[in-house]
This record gives C-alpha cells, sequence and structure tokens, in this order.
C-alpha cells in the first residue's frame, strides 16, 4: 500500500503515528483510526469547523449525530450523566463495542453540531490498542462516525478507508483488519429503562444476562430519529443484494456461511464462505471486507446464504438487510 494516497497520509502503528494523528486533530484536522468494530474518521469533538468537515468528507446528512469515543469510564462521566443501569452495562463491557447513549452532562465538551442538537450524547470506550493510545494522548473526546463515504460498507482495514476517502482527509493510522467487524451495539439509558437502537458487537443476550430482563426495542422498531444511523438503505455494496438465497442465478456473487451449498452455485462468479464452520463472529470480522470483495467483481447481484439470527447474527442480519433494501 502506498504511504499517501492522493494527499491522505497512511500513518504507522507507533507512538510517532500516534503523535502526528493526535497533532492534526489539535490543528482541527480529520484523521481515520482503528477501533476493534470498524474504522472510525476521527475529530475533535469540541472544534464544531472539524466536525463539519466529517460530515463533508462523507457526504453525511446533518442530521445523524455522531459517537464521542474516551479513553475510560471517568472520561465518559464528564460527558453524559449515567444511569444505574447505564453505569452497570459501561463497568460491563468497557472497554468494548458497546455505545451508550445518555442525557448529556453539563460538562459535556461535545459540539452541538455533533449532537445534532439533541440533549443527549452517545459515548463509547473502544477497546483498541491504537484507539486507546490516541485517545489518551489527545485528551478529550473525538467523535467518530464509521470512516466511509455515506450509505457505503463501513472500513474494516486502512486500505477501505482509502478507496472510499483517500485524498477527502489528511491521514489513516493503519492498525491492520479490525477484530470484530461490526459496529457498536447501541442502547439507550434513560430512566433506568434500556433500550437497544442498533444491533451490533456485542450481542443482545449478553447484554440481558447483565441486565437481568430483556432489552426493548430491535432492528424494525428501533425509533428512528433517534438513532437516524437506522435509515433503511445503508451499509450498500453497488451490486444489488439477494438475501436468503437457496438458489444461485448464472452470474452472481455469492456470500456462504457454514456447511451450506444452495442450489446453481457452479453457474456463479466468486465465491466466499464467511465463515466454513459456522461460528458467528468470525462471520461478522469478515462480513464488510467480503461484501467489498464481491462488489469489485461488478457481479449480476450479491446472493446471500441464511445467516441465522443468534448471537451476533441479530447484526449481521441487520446490516444485510439494509445493504439488500431498495436505494
Ligand atoms: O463501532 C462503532 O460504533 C463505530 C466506530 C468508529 O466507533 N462508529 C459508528 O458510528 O458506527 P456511526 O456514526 O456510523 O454510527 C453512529 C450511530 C448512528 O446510528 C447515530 O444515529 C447514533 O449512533 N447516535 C449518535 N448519537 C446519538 C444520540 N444522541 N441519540 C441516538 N443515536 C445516536
Ligand atoms: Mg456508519
Amino acid at each position: 500500500m502506498p504511504r499517501e494516497r492522493t494527499g491522505t497520509e497512511l500513518l504507522r502503528p507507533d507512538p510517532d503515528g500516534i503523535a502526528r494523528a493526535v497533532e492534526r486533530l489539535q490543528r482541527g484536522g480529520l484523521v481515520a483510526f482503528p477501533t476493534e468494530t470498524v474504522y472510525g474518521l476521527g475529530a475533535d469533538a469540541a472544534d464544531a469547523v472539524a466536525v463539519a468537515g466529517i460530515y463533508a468528507a462523507k457526504g453525511r446528512p446533518r442530521f445523524n449525530p455522531l459517537i464521542a469515543h474516551l479513553p475510560g469510564l471517568d472520561a465518559a462521566r464528564l460527558q453524559g450523566r449515567l444511569d444505574e443501569t447505564a453505569l452497570r452495562l459501561a463497568e460491563r463491557f468497557w472497554p468494548g463495542p458497546l455505545t451508550l447513549v445518555v442525557p448529556v452532562a453539563a460538562t459535556c465538551t461535545v459540539c452541538d453540531l455533533a449532537r445534532a442538537g439533541l440533549d443527549s450524547v452517545a459515548l463509547r470506550v473502544p477497546a483498541h490498542p491504537l484507539a486507546e493510545a490516541l485517545l489518551s494522548s489527545f485528551g478529550g473526546p473525538i467523535v467518530a462516525p464509521s470512516a466511509n463515504r455515506s450509505g457505503h460498507v463501513s472500513p474494516t482495514e486502512a486500505a477501505h478507508v482509502l478507496a472510499d476517502l483517500g485524498g477527502r482527509i489528511g491521514a489513516v493510522l493503519d492498525g491492520g483488519s479490525t477484530r470484530v467487524g461490526l459496529e457498536s451495539t447501541i442502547v439507550a439509558c434513560f430512566d433506568d429503562e434500556p433500550r437497544l437502537l442498533r444491533p451490533g458487537g456485542i450481542a443482545r443476550e449478553s447484554l440481558e444476562a447483565v441486565l437481568g430482563q430483556p432489552l426493548s426495542g430491535d432492528a424494525d422498531t428501533a425509533d428512528r430519529p433517534r438513532a437516524p444511523g437506522q435509515l433503511l438503505s445503508h451499509y450498500a455494496p453497488g451490486a444489488a443484494v439477494r438475501l436468503d438465497a437457496d438458489r444461485i442465478r448464472p452470474g452472481e456473487a455469492v456470500l456462504l456461511f457454514g456447511a451450506a451449498r444452495p442450489a446453481g452455485l457452479e453457474t456463479a462468479g466468486m465465491v466466499l464462505n464467511l465463515s466454513p464452520e459456522g461460528d458467528l463472529a468470525e462471520a461478522a470480522a469478515r462480513l464488510f471486507a467480503a461484501l467489498r470483495r464481491l462488489d469489485q467483481t461488478n457481479p449480476e447481484a450479491i446472493a446471500v446464504a441464511p445467516i441465522p439470527f443468534e448471537g451476533l447474527g441479530e447484526a449481521i442480519n441487520d446490516r444485510l438487510r439494509r445493504a439488500a433494501a431498495d436505494r
């Protein structure tokens, strides 16, 4: 990979790379960085001009608020008011792929634009050594949506970021492939009534085990104005996506899971298996890169074999359903 592509600097995953990333952020620049879920496009959360640059680079609708990333729970509590339920989830799952939407704190420094004018704020403490080093060294919250053009598949490698945003952002901190591969699970915590706004890297079952009660809300009933990332056509590759395919049509690219072999597979173009062993965590980690690779072959369509709904399957099916939606 080139060190630089049309003006976007590729930063190495070492102390010098982190120092350069911090310097750029302090000057109001945009820096993409790896988290355990997907790459984020970071800016100083307190700098409205820098935040406006995120929306411009992504071509993102203004009303879609951003997640503030923090180095730990203490830093998070300066930004938002965590009720007992939120605290319990934070203590169990941070650092990790969980975002909590909570009422904004009086000491919050996340600018209005990043919160889309809401009186709530989305907080997340990522579990990735580079993200942690960047956040600790930067000092304040860094807002970061996934580092892709709005509506595209989220990036799980630095090369994906460059393909979408090369030349439009200052730098990418290269941390290789991300471990989880799906965005964080988002839970809104108001008045000790937690609601699932977006399924993601932590399975609903794991959250419910800690809460001791079922979580209200699912991908279909999630409150759209509150989680605009749930806009239906999202995470979309260029090719049409066809779900639950049990018969492949000629010229289709195919995404398999486990041992199932749909009829007509011999007429397919490229075939990828998210996890031959049927492991949903492995499938989640590979999903977005696989969609990108299949899309690059310019297939008639991308046919996707059925994937179970349990555990991380809920989030995988959520992303696939959005990729398949009319646009
Ligand atoms: O894993 C992730 O969460 C990645 C990495 C980079 O951290 N980030 C990510 O950000 O997926 P993004 O911008 O693609 O998705 C943020 C989601 C959107 O659905 C947005 O509507 C929701 O968070 N959100 C942000 N602030 C909110 C708020 N105050 N109330 C409700 N939803 C909010
Ligand atoms: Mg996104």
